[in-house]
C-alpha cells in the first residue's frame, strides 16, 4: 500500500482497526452524483489500482461518469467468483495444468491459486435428469448421465418460471443425484446405477481434490444446497473483510441467475467460463462504462396484489421501456414495500428486459435480511456505518441527497398501486381479468358465444340453480360456482411470501369464523418439502388443513390433471344444470377440461385468491362489494377484514422463513455428504492425472512454456476455414454428441472405447485431446472452401478435402501458423469456452472478420488469438480475397490497442486489433491469460 496511488485515500472507521478507501476524500463534486452502482465499480477501481489492470485513467473515467458514460471501457475487479456446476472443472483444471507447468521451471506449485476467492458449488449440475429415465425405462445407453444442468424442473421437466422467480432452489428441491442414487437405487437398472456413481465420482474427484490443494477456493460440497440459494443466504457478505481492509461485495457467476444478488445491494452478473478465470486469476472484467436508468418506485401497494403481482408488473415496465445492456438502480419511497426475496427476483429477472444488473442499494430492509441469517449485531453496524461512510447506504423515503445521485438519469417511474391482482381465464392463461371486474367479465363469458371467451348460455339458464345433497346436507350450485380449489406453490407462486400470505388468510378467515363449503375439492400441493416446513412454522399450516387445504403431494398433482374426482352429487348437478362450473387454482398452467371434464371454466389465481374464492364458492363476485361469506352467527365478513397486511406476510417471512432457510444450509453444511467425504482423494500439491481417463486429461496450453515470450509476427499462414455470417460458438465447439465418424471418435476408439461410451463432448470438456478433435466438427458448419455444410476443410496448398483436424495435422506436421476468415458476428451464441480454447489449440493465431461477439472475441484475447477487424466497409469479398492466399500479419514492437495493422496476402490490405487494452495486447503477447499468468511466475 506504500506505493498505492490512492493511499491518500485510506481511511479508517470510528473502531480504528478497519481502513478503507473513502472515495469521498477525492474531494471530487462528481462523486456524489454518481448512481451507487458506479460508485460500487469506482471503489473497486481504486482499491485494485495497480498501473496494468486497472490504471489511474479508469479511475478518472469512472469518476467522470456522466461524460464517459458508454464511452470508456473500464475494468471492474469483483470481489469474489461464484463458480457452479461444471464450469467449475475446467477452470480448475487448468490451474492444475499450471501447477504442473510452473514445477517443471523450478517453480513452486503451492504458489499457484486464484487471486481472487472463489466459491465453488458443486451441487447444481448434479441433478442429472433421473426422471426421464424413470419415465422412459432404463435406457439403453448411459446417455442419461449427461452432464447438463437440470434447472427448476419441478413440473413435469419443464423448465418453469420457478427458477426465474428464484425459488427453485429451495432446499427441498428435486432431489440430487447423489441422493436420488442412495435413496432409489431399486429405480434404476445396477448399469445405469454404477455408471451414474461412476461418473459422479469422476467428476467430484477433480473437484475434491482442489477443496484441498488450493487456497482462496472454497468448495461446497453437494447435497448443501443449490448455488443461487447459497448465494443470496449463505455467501454473501454485503462487505467483505481482507487484509484489514473492507469494501464492498460483488461478484461475477458463471450462470445468468447470477443477477439475483443485486437485490441485496450486491452488484454483479454472470460471466463466460474463460472470463470467469481470468477473474480467478485477478484480471478484472472489462465493460463498457454503463448507462444507468434510474427505476422510481412511487405509491402504495394495492392490498390484494401479491409480491408475484409486483414483480411481474415491475417486469412488465422494464421490458418496455428498452434498457438492453444497462444497469437499473431501484429508488423511491416504494421499494421499502419490497422485501428481499422481492427484490432478489426482480433482480433474476434481468435476463427478461435485458438490463446487466438491476441494483437495490443496502438499505435498512436488506440489514433485517441479514440478521436473520448469521450476522451479528456488530458486524451489522460496521456494516452500516461503512455503507454511510462511503455513501452507499439508502434511505428509500428520503428524497433529498438520493436525487442527487440522480438527477442525471433518464427515470422510469413505476406507481406500485398500479400493480392491480388478476387472475386468468376462463380457458386460457394469457386472458388477464381483474380481480376487481371478476363478476363482470365472468356474466360477459355465459353471454358470449362459445370462444375462449364465451360459454353461450341463454339468458333464462343464466339463473339456475341445482340444489343437491352432499354429507346429508343441501347446497346449490350455480353458473360460477366453484368446485375444485387447489393451491400449488409451483412456479411463479413459490415465493415464500405469497403461500405465507394464503395461509394468514386462511388463519384469519377460520378465526372469523368462515368455512369452506365441503363439496368443494380443495387441495394443498407445495412445490417442496420446504415450504410446508414454513408454512407449518409460521403457525399457518393448520388453518389451511381446517379450510379443507390439505397437503397433498409435492410438485404437480393437480396442475397435470391428477384431482380425485369430484362427488357424484355434484358432477350430476352440474350436467342436470348444464352449469359453467369453475376450478380455481395457483399453478401457470391448466387448460380447458384439464382438471376434469365437467369445469368447463378454470382461472389461474395466487395462492391467497384461490383461498378466497374457495370460500366464496364462487367466482362471480365482487370482493369490493359482496361479503366473502357469513359466519353462523350472521355476521357478514367481507374480503379486505381478514386479508393480511404486506407488512404482516414480511414479518413473518423475515422471521421465519429466511432463518429457517439459513439454518437449514447450515445443518446441510454441518452433516455433511458421505459421498463426498468419502470420496478419496490424494493430498498432494499438483493433481494426480489419472493416465488411463478419458474425461480427464492435464490440457496441454503450457506445451512449450519458456519463459521469454514468443515472437507474434504471422506470417505465411493459411486460411484453416474461410467462413460466413454469425458463425456460432455451437459451430465452433458442438457440445452434442460424438460423431462415430469423427477424429475424436477415432481418438476415443484408439483409447478402446467403444462408440456406446463416447458420450457427448459436453461431457468430455475435461479432455482437451477430444475437444480439440471435436473443434469445428459440427456438421452444420457452413466453410466457404467446401460448399457444404459439415465440418470438414480443404488442406492448401495440396486442395484435399479432410476433416478439419485432419488439416490441421498437416499444418502443425509443416509448422504452417493458422488464421480462419470469417464474416460478421463471429462467435455469437452462448458463451462457451472451448470455442476459444479449442481453435487456440489447433493452432489458429488470429481471427479475421466483419464484427464479433463482445464475450467470444474477448475469449479470444484470453487465449491468445488476435481478433482481428475489417476495415469498415471491408469484407473478405470486397477485398476479392478467395482464402487462399498466403496471409503475413505484421505486428509492430509497440502494438497498441485498436491499431490498424497491414497485412498482405498478395494484395495488401488493413484490419483493425480488437484490443481493448495494454492488458489485452500482453496477453496476446504472451499466447493467451493462462500462459501470461504463469509466465509472470517464471
Ligand atoms: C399512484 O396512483 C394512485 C392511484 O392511481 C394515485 O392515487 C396516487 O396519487 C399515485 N401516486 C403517485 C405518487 O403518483
Ligand atoms: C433482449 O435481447 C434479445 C436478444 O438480443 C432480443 O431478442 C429481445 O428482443 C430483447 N428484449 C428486450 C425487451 O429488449
Ligand atoms: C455466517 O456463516 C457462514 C457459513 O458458516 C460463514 O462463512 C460466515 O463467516 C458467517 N458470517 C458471519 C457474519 O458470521
Ligand atoms: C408441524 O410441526 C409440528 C410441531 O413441530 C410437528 O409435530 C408436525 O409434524 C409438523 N407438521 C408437518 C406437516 O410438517
Amino acid at each position: 500500500t506504500e506505493e498505492h496511488p490512492f493511499n491518500h485515500l485510506i481511511d479508517t472507521l470510528k473502531d480504528g482497526d478497519r481502513k478503507y478507501f473513502n472515495p469521498q476524500k477525492l474531494n471530487d463534486a462528481r462523486y456524489n452524483k454518481l448512481p451507487l452502482s458506479i460508485r460500487v465499480l469506482l471503489e473497486a477501481a481504486i482499491r485494485k489500482c495497480d498501473g496494468f489492470y486497472v490504471k489511474e485513467e479508469d479511475v478518472h473515467n469512472i469518476l467522470d461518469w456522466s461524460e464517459q458514460q458508454n464511452v470508456a471501457e473500464v475494468p471492474f475487479p469483483p470481489a469474489r467468483v461464484l463458480l457452479q456446476d461444471f464450469t467449475g472443472i475446467p477452470a480448475m483444471v487448468d490451474l492444475a495444468a499450471m501447477r504442473d507447468a510452473v514445477t517443471k521451471h523450478g517453480v513452486d506449485p503451492g504458489l499457484v491459486n486464484p487471486v481472487c476467492p472463489t466459491d465453488l458449488i458443486v451441487d447444481h449440475s448434479l441433478q442429472i435428469d433421473l426422471n426421464k429415465c424413470q419415465s422412459q425405462g432404463p435406457p439403453s445407453r448411459p446417455s442419461p448421465a449427461r452432464p447438463t444442468p437440470r434447472r427448476g424442473s419441478q413440473c413435469g421437466g419443464e423448465r418453469g418460471s420457478c427458477s426465474k422467480g428464484g425459488c427453485s432452489d429451495t432446499p427441498g428441491r428435486p432431489a440430487t443425484a447423489v441422493q436420488q442414487i442412495e435413496n432409489t437405487p431399486l429405480l434404476y437398472t445396477i448399469h445405469i446405477h454404477e455408471f451414474l456413481t461412476f461418473f459422479l465420482r469422476l467428476s467430484l474427484f477433480p473437484l475434491k481434490w482442489c477443496s484441498k490443494a488450493f487456497k482462496n477456493v472454497n468448495v461446497v460440497a453437494p447435497d448443501v444446497g443449490a448455488v443461487h440459494q447459497l448465494n443470496l443466504e449463505y455467501l454473501s457478505r454485503v462487505v467483505q473483510e481482507s487484509q484489514g481492509f473492507i469494501y464492498p461485495d460483488s461478484v461475477v457467476g458463471t450462470d445468468s441467475h447470477t443477477t439475483m444478488i443485486n437485490g441485496l445491494g450486491i452488484l454483479g452478473w454472470g460471466v463466460g467460463g474463460i472470463e470467469s478465470e481470468a477473474v480467478m486469476l485477478g484480471q478484472p472484467i472489462s465493460l463498457t462504462l454503463p448507462q444507468v436508468v434510474g427505476c422510481r418506485l412511487v405509491g402504495s401497494v394495492n392490498i390484494l396484489a401479491t409480491s408475484i403481482d409486483i414483480v411481474l408488473g415491475i417486469t412488465k415496465h422494464l421490458r418496455q421501456a428498452g434498457i438492453a445492456g444497462k444497469f437499473v438502480e431501484f429508488f423511491g419511497p416504494g421499494v421499502s414495500q419490497l422485501s428481499v426475496p422481492d427484490r432478489t427476483t426482480i433482480a433474476n429477472m434481468c435476463p427478461e428486459y435485458n438490463a446487466t444488473v438491476s441494483f437495490f442499494p443496502v438499505d435498512h430492509v436488506t440489514l433485517k435480511h441479514f440478521k436473520q441469517t448469521n450476522f451479528t449485531e456488530e458486524k451489522l453496524e460496521l456494516l452500516e456505518a461503512y455503507l454511510k461512510a462511503v455513501k452507499l447506504f439508502r434511505n428509500y423515503e428520503d428524497s433529498g441527497t438520493v436525487m442527487l445521485s440522480l438527477l442525471s438519469l433518464k427515470v422510469i417511474e413505476i406507481n406500485l398501486s398500479s400493480m392491480v391482482p388478476h387472475v386468468s381465464g376462463p380457458k386460457r392463461p394469457q386472458d388477464r381479468v381483474a380481480v376487481s371486474s371478476m363478476k363482470e367479465d365472468f356474466q360477459s363469458c355465459l353471454n358470449e358465444k362459445v370462444g375462449f371467451k364465451g360459454f353461450h348460455i341463454s339468458k333464462e339458464k343464466q339463473e339456475s340453480l341445482v340444489p343437491f345433497l352432499h354429507g346429508g346436507q343441501e347446497y346449490e350450485l350455480a353458473h360460477g360456482s366453484v368446485v375444485i380449489a387447489a393451491v400449488i406453490s409451483c412456479t411463479n407462486n413459490c415465493n415464500p411470501s405469497v403461500m405465507l400470505t394464503a395461509g394468514l388468510l386462511a388463519k384469519k378467515a377460520v378465526e372469523a369464523g368462515l368455512i369452506v363449503k365441503p363439496y368443494i375439492r380443495t387441495s394443498l400441493a407445495p412445490g417442496s418439502g420446504m415450504v410446508t416446513h414454513y408454512l407449518n412454522t409460521s403457525g399457518v399450516l393448520p388453518y389451511l388443513s381446517q379450510l379443507g387445504f390439505e397437503v397433498i403431494g409435492y410438485g404437480c398433482a393437480t396442475c397435470v390433471g391428477n384431482t380425485a374426482p369430484l362427488p357424484e352429487t355434484v358432477s350430476e348437478a352440474i350436467k342436470e344444470g348444464d352449469l359453467v362450473a369453475c376450478g380455481v387454482l395457483s399453478g401457470n398452467r391448466h387448460f380447458e377440461g384439464r382438471l376434469c371434464d365437467c369445469v368447463r371454466a378454470n382461472y389461474l389465481a395466487s395462492p391467497p385468491l384461490v383461498v378466497a374464492y374457495a370460500i366464496a364458492g364462487t367466482v362471480s363476485i365482487n370482493f369490493e362489494k359482496e361479503p366473502l361469506g357469513v359466519t353462523s352467527e350472521g355476521k357478514e365478513v367481507y374480503l379486505r377484514d381478514v386479508w393480511p397486511t404486506r407488512e404482516e406476510v414480511q414479518q413473518i417471512e423475515q422471521d421465519k422463513v429466511i432463518s429457517s432457510i439459513f439454518t437449514e444450509l447450515r445443518a446441510r453444511r454441518e452433516k455433511g455428504n458421505t459421498f463426498w467425504d468419502n470420496l478419496e482423494c490424494p493430498e498432494s500439491v499438483v493433481f494426480p492425472w489419472d493416465p488411463k481417463s478419458t474425461y480427464i486429461r492435464s490440457p496441454s496450453f503450457f506445451n512449450k512454456l519458456v519463459k521469454v515470450q514468443p515472437p507474434q509476427s504471422i506470417e505465411n499462414a493459411h486460411a484453416l476455414l474461410f467462413l460466413g455470417d454469425k458463425v456460432t460458438t455451437d459451430h465452433i465447439s458442438p457440445a452434442g454428441s460424438i460423431a462415430r465418424v469423427s477424429a475424436a471418435a477415432r481418438y476415443l476408439l484408439s483409447k478402446r472405447l467403444t462408440p456406446r461410451e463416447f458420450n457427448s463432448y459436453g461431457a468430455r470438456r475435461g479432455n482437451d485431446a477430444v475437444m480439440t478433435r471435436g473443434t469445428f466438427a459440427s456438421i452444420k458448419l457452413q466453410n466457404r472452401f467446401i460448399g457444404k455444410p459439415g465440418p470438414k476443410t480443404v488442406h492448401i496448398p495440396s486442395g484435399q478435402t479432410l476433416d478439419v483436424f485432419e488439416a490441421v495435422e498437416r499444418y502443425q506436421r509443416d509448422g504452417v501458423p493458422l488464421i480462419i476468415l470469417a464474416g460478421k458476428q463471429y462467435g455469437s451464441g452462448n458463451s462457451r469456452d472451448w470455442a476459444a480454447k479449442g481453435p487456440y489449440l489447433l493452432g489458429v493465431r488470429a481471427v479475421i472478420a466483419e464484427s464479433f461477439e463482445k464475450m467470444h472475441k474477448n475469449h479470444l484475447v484470453g487465449m491468445g488469438i488476435a481478433p482481428l477487424q475489417f476495415l469498415p466497409g471491408q469484407s473478405a469479398d470486397s477485398l476479392e480475397l478467395c482464402g487462399k492466399e498466403k496471409f503475413t500479419i505484421t505486428l509492430p514492437e509497440d502494438l497498441s490497442p485498436k491499431q490498424i495493422l497491414t497485412t498482405s496476402s498478395g494484395k495488401t490490405f488493413s484490419v483493425t486489433t480488437l484490443f481493448d487494452s495494454e492488458m489485452d495486447v500482453a496477453f496476446y503477447r504472451h499466447g493467451g491469460l493462462l500462459r501470461y499468468v504463469a509466465r509472470t511466475m517464471l
